[in-house]
């Protein structure tokens, strides 16, 4: 029995052209930081994909039969060139975003990544700050790559990490990649600064499951946040089930049994996690010894405060993780478009979002999504 879906259409170049209204200077939208989309919600985050290719084949976001030596990944000229994110990522800053997060597939695989990130570090925000610049990395190139990050002007870092047991952990990256190397990759990043790092890690029931305590053990205390992440239907190539998906709340009671745990506040309006505080013997929070989070995207969606665009590696721009169009903003720069232009079309497109995909799933008994098919694919618009 096979569950799995190829996709026939190649949703990557299939993209939507940027409303006429946009360059018309009686609908014009300029950049003022007040944008709101059709459910009242800003525009603060960005999430960049430099690269749709990862030396990693995890099952849940780029399984070997379909991402094989034949998969037809993108020509490096279909890519958006590090001065062409910059002046995108400018003018979604001019917009209100205040974090830029880069992605991929892996984005240290992406060649000179530093120059990008010292472009993207001389931005600054409506207010005049620095943005909150960050990368999601799964660590196999991170001790090689820490210090001239940090030395770019990367902030902070994330690191995808879904298990400590050698053996389990090969099983997940599927390409026999040691954990002891993303390990030192960690100290690494650690080493150069890069914090607060935080440890994310897909949890699929019955797969790595058993990996959740030695993970809360080894990382309470070190000021690593580690979160767990809902495994899920993202996508159309993992052959997603729900019985494989551990819902947080389980999560946080099988952990509570062993230590335990103290819910805390958001610290972010929009924030994908919930977080959970390592409990002192009064029962408060031992800050001492740090937090958990859950991101739960599938039992609880939080799509109702998403602030969230992506960047795919062509410069589609995706309103949702699970869409399966783009709006084609790569077109409009090479054809010469106006920054006004290419602000506007930006504007426009995200006055019309009304996307809440996770909470309109969450409503239906079994995803029966008639566009599961079609999705695109994480490792193309970045996590
Ligand atoms: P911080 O700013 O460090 O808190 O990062 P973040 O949680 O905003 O982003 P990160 O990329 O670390 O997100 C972790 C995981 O949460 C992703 O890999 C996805 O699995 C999931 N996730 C992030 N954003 C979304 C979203 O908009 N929708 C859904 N459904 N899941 C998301
Ligand atoms: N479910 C949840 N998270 C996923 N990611 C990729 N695919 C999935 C999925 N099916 C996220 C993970 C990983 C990052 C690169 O993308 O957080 O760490
Ligand atoms: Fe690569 Fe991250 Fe996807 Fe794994 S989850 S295949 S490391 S992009
Ligand atoms: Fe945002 Fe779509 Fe995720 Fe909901 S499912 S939180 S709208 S990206």
């Amino acid at each position: 029995m096979s569950e799995r879906v190829i996709p026939l259409i190649d949703q990557r170049t299939a993209a939507l052209s940027p409303p006429a209204a946009a360059f018309d200077s009686s609908t014009r939208v300029s950049a003022n930081g007040l944008l709101a989309d059709q459910l009242g919600r800003p525009l603060r985050d960005l999430r960049i994909s430099v690269t749709d290719r990862c030396n990693f084949r995890c099952n849940y976001c780029m399984p070997k039969d379909v991402f094989d030596k034949d998969y037809p990944y993108l020509p490096h000229s279909a890519l958006l060139s590090f001065e062409e994110i910059t002046r995108v990522a400018r003018l979604f800053v001019a917009h209100g975003v205040s974090k830029i997060r880069l992605t991929g597939g892996e984005p240290l695989l992406r060649k000179n990544i530093e120059i990008l990130i010292e472009q993207l570090a001389a931005l600054r925000t409506l207010e005049g700050r620095p943005l909150d610049l960050t990368l999601t990395t799964n660590g196999s190139l991170l001790k090689r790559k820490a210090q001239s990050l940090k030395d770019a002007g990367l902030q902070r870092i994330t690191v995808s990490l879904d298990g400590l047991d050698d053996a389990v952990f090969r099983h997940m990256n599927d390409v026999d990649f040691p954990v002891s190397d993303v390990l030192e990759g960690i100290e690494a990043a650690k080493a150069a600064g890069l914090g607060p790092i935080k440890i994310n890690m897909v949890v699929k029931r019955g797969t790595n499951d058993d990996q959740i305590l030695p993970m809360v053990r080894h990382f309470r205390g070190t000021g690593m946040v580690l979160r767990f992440i809902e495994y899920m239907d993202v996508g159309a190539t993992n052959g997603w089930r729900m019985d494989e998906v551990l819902p947080s709340s389980e999560l946080v009671q099988r952990i509570h049994r062993e230590v335990p745990l103290v819910q805390l506040e958001p610290s972010a309006p929009g924030e994908t996690a919930q977080r959970w505080g390592f409990a002192n013997a009064q029962g408060g929070h031992d800050v001492a010894a740090g937090e958990i989070g859950v991101i739960s995207s599938v039992t609880q969606a939080f799509c109702h405060d998403c602030n969230r665009a992506r960047l795919s590696t062509e410069g589609h721009l995706y309103l949702c993780l699970f869409a399966n169009q783009g709006h084609d903003l790569r077109s409009l720069i090479r054809q010469g478009a106006s920054d006004a232009d290419i602000a506007s079309a930006i504007g426009h497109i995200w006055q019309a979002r009304g996307d809440r995909y996770s909470e309109l799933r969450s409503a239906l008994p079994a995803d029966t999504g008639s566009n599961s098919a079609r999705r695109v694919e994480m490792s193309y618009i970045g996590g």
